[in-house]
């Protein structure tokens, strides 16, 4: 079949415009247009990324020791303390020489992984602005950048004005600020609940890379549809939805307020502090082990299994279709495939499956420029998670659920440049597309 035109620019390939960081005026004029609004953004200035390793369980309940301390206000980036892999621990710039003490003085190898975390964030935020402007100018959503919300969502648009007879959007529902949760559906039957694979991504605010993957491969799907043999025989079989931004509200707040923002935006009651950890908040082993009933904390579960109307919409409309055979959660960052269970150690009956297919699509993953890829099951080489994502789906029937960790393993962590998007979306793709394949045979 003929495939529609594009008759607007993008490239999947290569960023639309090149970032000169001496078109420094451009930035300081539209910076100060964007910034003059904000005055209650969060900075980061001085602050650092500490690399910890530890060597034996006394290391252990020192590290866990110090990251607990209230009054240092430390921040886990990757998992808690653990055997075997370095814990990356977010430390205040007024925390520094305390946390430098306790490390020396207790004997705990450390390095620093990040030097000035605001440095990189001004580097972003110089960058979207930058690109805001090119992209009003020509009118282009360039693949290669960070978007807001709004832009995201004016480019799902976009792509079913391309190829409308492929794909729509669906409203499954709004954010507790009352955002869309906006759908991309890809389909070539009519009427019937054909088996289908979701696509979720941007559960967690702060992990940009994620929603930033989900467009470029909404538009890939699109655009190898009658080209790609896979994609092509996959989509004559199943539907395919994406979900680019399943936490709206907590992504607009990382653009707005603070870059590290994680959880919902939702009101807790009786608490100061706000928001929920959606990946917790789900009806799978709800409130177990790995979750936290404080609502202070970052992986809050919430008062009571899918409060968050951002994870309530999702499983609504999952149960209600009734024939997704495939979930996929994407996350940044560490580089890891992962498939249930997180809140257990005990193999999910079709472990073995699920193993091979991960160890399948992190070898696809790596052959484009060797980034390499963990493997396994979310409580065996993270850490324990109840009430997550892909608990849920599986233990719903959904036999294919994976939670991908995007790039990169510490060195920009939640803040990895534009420039790596699409050398970050085209290797997952390679992924992807394992995945699907074994899906698309075994359904
Ligand atoms: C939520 O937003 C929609 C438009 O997207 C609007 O029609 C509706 O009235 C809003 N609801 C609330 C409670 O603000
Ligand atoms: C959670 O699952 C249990 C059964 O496992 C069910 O009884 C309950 O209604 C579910 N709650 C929600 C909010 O879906
Ligand atoms: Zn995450």
């Amino acid at each position: 079949m003929s495939l529609p035109q594009t008759p607007y620019k993008y490239s999947l390939t290569q960023p639309l415009y090149d970032w000169h960081p001496w078109n420094m005026k451009w930035i300081l004029f539209f910076g100060a247009l964007i910034g003059s609004g904000i005055c209650d953004r969060e900075t980061f200035s001085g602050h650092q990324v500490f690399r910890i390793n530890v060597r034996n369980g006394d290391e252990i309940s020192k590290l866990n020791r110090l990251v607990n301390s209230d009054n240092l206000k430390l921040n886990l980036w990757k998992s808690p303390p653990a055997l075997g892999h370095p814990t990356d621990v977010l430390v205040p710039s007024v925390s520094l020489q305390e946390v430098k003490s306790f490390l020396e003085d207790h004997d705990l190898e450390y390095s620093v992984a990040v030097e000035d975390l605001q440095t990189i964030l001004d580097a972003e935020k110089q960058e979207m602005q930058h690109n805001v402007h090119q992209e009003l100018s020509s009118n282009c959503f360039n693949y290669g950048a960070y978007h807001t919300l709004e832009a995201i969502h004016k480019e799902m648009d976009n792509i079913v004005k391309y190829y409308p007879r492929l794909v729509s959007t669906v409203t499954i529902g709004h954010s507790f600020e009352n955002r869309s949760m906006y759908v991309l559906k890809f389909s070539t039957g009519e009427g019937r609940q054909r088996p289908a694979l979701w696509l979720n991504a941007g559960i967690h605010a702060r992990e940009w890379v994620s929603p930033a993957t989900a467009i470029w491969t909404a538009r890939k799907i699109a655009c190898d549809y009658g080209k790609d043999a896979i994609i092509t025989s996959t989509l004559k079989k199943m539907d395919i939805f994406v979900l680019p931004v399943a936490n709206p509200d907590g992504y607009v707040y990382t653009h707005t307020h603070n870059r590290l923002w994680r959880k919902t935006r939702s009101v807790n009651p009786g608490s100061t502090c706000i928001g929920t950890d959606p990946n917790r908040n789900w009806n799978s082993s709800f409130g177990g082990v790995g979750s936290i009933a404080d609502p202070c904390s970052e992986v809050y579960h919430g008062p009571y299994p899918h409060s968050e109307v951002e994870v309530k919409s999702v499983a609504d409309f999952i149960k209600k279709h009734g024939n997704f055979k495939c979930f996929i959660d994407l996350h940044s960052f560490s580089q890891m495939v992962l498939y249930p269970y997180g809140y257990t150690a005990t193999k999910a009956q079709d472990a073995d499956e699920l193993d091979m297919v991960a160890r399948n699509t992190a070898k696809a993953l790596a052959m484009l420029s060797g980034t390499q890829y963990r493997v396994g099951s979310i409580f065996s080489i993270t850490y324990a998670a109840s009430g997550s994502t892909v608990d849920w789906a599986y233990d719903n029937g959904i036999k294919y659920a994976f939670s991908f960790e995007l790039r990169d393993t510490g060195d920009y962590g939640f803040a990895l440049p534009a420039s790596q998007i699409i050398p970050t979306a085209q290797e997952t793709w390679l992924g992807l597309k394992t995945i699907i394949e074994h899906v698309r045979d075994n359904i």
